[in-house]
């Protein structure tokens, strides 16, 4: 299973990048109003940025929501560097732009999924990738795991090459269950991958090791005086 970071955040990338675990981000537009970055080219330098800190997919995602400027759009935001993964949301014409860019090869990630049925749609039309978002499900009392299941089992059926990539993780419980679910990425945000470490016996396993260690040094360097 791959995990992606999922943020626009140079700082937050580079540390996660610096843990060495990092197989890639997903951006959206929210998070890049949230750096504060507005303007074409400014966006596209800071796309720039993220590929030169890591060493895989860059999701950047495209604002029009017809057809034409969709792939417009895809077509720049994929001219930027090769691991940009073109981001379109999952409507009537996302669809099109999906099936549109997959036959001429360039990577796309399906957003904004609640349901099997978009799913199956998205694979149909040829997404690289699939984002069912988790916690906003959850967030209306539904719950999302239940949606990465029908999914797994629905590519599973059939040959789709089309990835599952979890998204909207709220608890280090949804990026494990995601893995025994079987699917292919879990982006979120490094707050979240950081919270796998903790574990209470971890620490005080650690330091009875630490003041074992201590103690026997002490003890050798009072016997040798
Ligand atoms: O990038 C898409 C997704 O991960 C958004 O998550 O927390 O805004 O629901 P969230």
């Amino acid at each position: 299973m791959k995990f992606f970071i999922d943020t626009a955040n140079l700082d937050q990338i580079k540390e996660a990048a610096s843990l060495g675990i990092i197989d890639g981000v997903t951006t959206n537009p929210s998070l890049i109003a949230k750096e504060g970055i507005t303007g074409a080219e400014n966006i596209r330098r800071h796309y720039e940025a993220i590929c030169a800190l890591v060493n895989g997919d860059v999701s950047a995602e495209v604002i029009a929501t017809d057809f034409e400027n969709m792939v417009r759009e895809g077509e720049e935001l994929s001219a930027i560097h090769p691991n940009i993964v073109v981001k379109v949301p999952i409507t009537r014409d996302g669809l099109k732009a999906l099936s549109y860019f997959a036959k001429r090869g360039i990577r796309t990630n399906c957003t904004l999924v609640f349901s099997a049925g978009q799913a199956l749609l998205a694979a149909k039309a040829g997404a690289t990738y699939v984002s069912p978002f988790i916690g906003r499900l959850d967030d209306i009392s539904q719950e999302g795991l239940d949606l990465i299941r029908s999914i797994r089992s629905i590519y599973d059926n059939f040959v789709f090459g089309t990835k599952i990539l979890a998204a909207s993780i709220r608890s280090p419980l949804h990026i494990v269950e995601c893995a025994r679910i079987g699917v292919d990425v879990v982006t979120c945000p490094l707050s979240s991958l950081l919270s796998l470490l903790q574990h209470p016996l971890t620490d005080i396993g650690l330091e009875k090791f630490l003041s074992d260690h201590r103690k026997s040094q002490q003890a050798a360097a009072a016997m040798s005086t």
